[in-house]
């Protein structure tokens, strides 16, 4: 089992002293290696909280999160920032790229985070560029680029530490029908070469394009 969380809560302050809202009141969700899982819920049902506990950028309040069976619940700030940078690549609806740097450094930040030896981190980014076949815009910014470029680019990102697992939250939101079908047809066919996909979306084809659906109501899974 890749991922499994057990009555995972989480709990938010609400601006008020002492005022709390409960968002996630008990997910209990496995997901095998290999799977493509799109997330699916009204707006503020808490599927990009649920996405951020996956992705190791937040906390549950309580419950047990183990991925690949070891307890992550408890690990250090300092090794969820690790374990996010080996093994999980995020998407993002608004692309979170740096505009005003070129493709080629964006890709490289998760190589640099990781302590890739320079020599082999243009290359490195490259192939990745390639793999996704937007490497003759390597030299251009970030801000030049149409939306469905940018999200290739966010894609290569996400994938250059071999992550095996991508969490893509709205990834198709900003983008126009062509685009969006463009960018499921990456996911798919890196999906075909082994990457878990979890995909929040609200939809309709991009959810069909998973093989499993599931919904978030009332804080749980319906
Ligand atoms: N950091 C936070 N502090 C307080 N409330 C938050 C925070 N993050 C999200 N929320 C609240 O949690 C609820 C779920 O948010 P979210 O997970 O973003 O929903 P969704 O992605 O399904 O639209 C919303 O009511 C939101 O306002
Ligand atoms: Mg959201």
């Amino acid at each position: 089992m890749l991922i499994e969380m057990i009555g995972i809560e989480k709990v938010f302050k609400t601006g008020k002293v002492s005022a709390v809202s409960k968002i996630l009141k008990g997910i209990d969700l496995t997901i095998e290696k290999g799977e493509m899982v799109a997330v699916k819920g009204s707006s503020g049902a808490g599927k990009s909280t649920l996405l951020h506990i996956l992705g190791c950028l937040d906390r549950p309040t309580s419950g047990i999160y183990r991925l690949n069976g070891v307890d992550i619940t408890n690990e250090s700030s300092s090794n969820l920032s690790k374990i996010r940078n080996k093994r999980l690549g995020f998407v993002m609806q608004h692309f979170a790229l740096v505009e005003d740097d070129n493709v080629l450094a964006n890709v490289s930040v998760p190589l640099l985070f990781a302590k890739t030896p320079f020599s082999q981190v243009d290359a490195l980014s490259m192939e990745k560029l390639r793999q996704l076949g937007i490497d003759h815009l390597a030299g251009q910014k970030v801000s030049k680029l149409s939306g469905g470029e940018k999200q290739r680019v966010a894609i290569a990102r996400a994938l250059v530490n071999n992550t095996d697992i991508i969490l893509a939250d709205e990834p198709t939101g900003a983008l126009d029908q062509e685009n969006s079908a463009l960018i499921m047809d990456i996911f798919k066919k890196l999906n075909l070469l082994g990457t878990t996909i979890i995909i929040v979306t609200h939809e309709e084809f991009v959810a069909n394009a998973c093989e499993r659906v599931i919904t978030i109501a009332d804080g749980k899974i319906a």
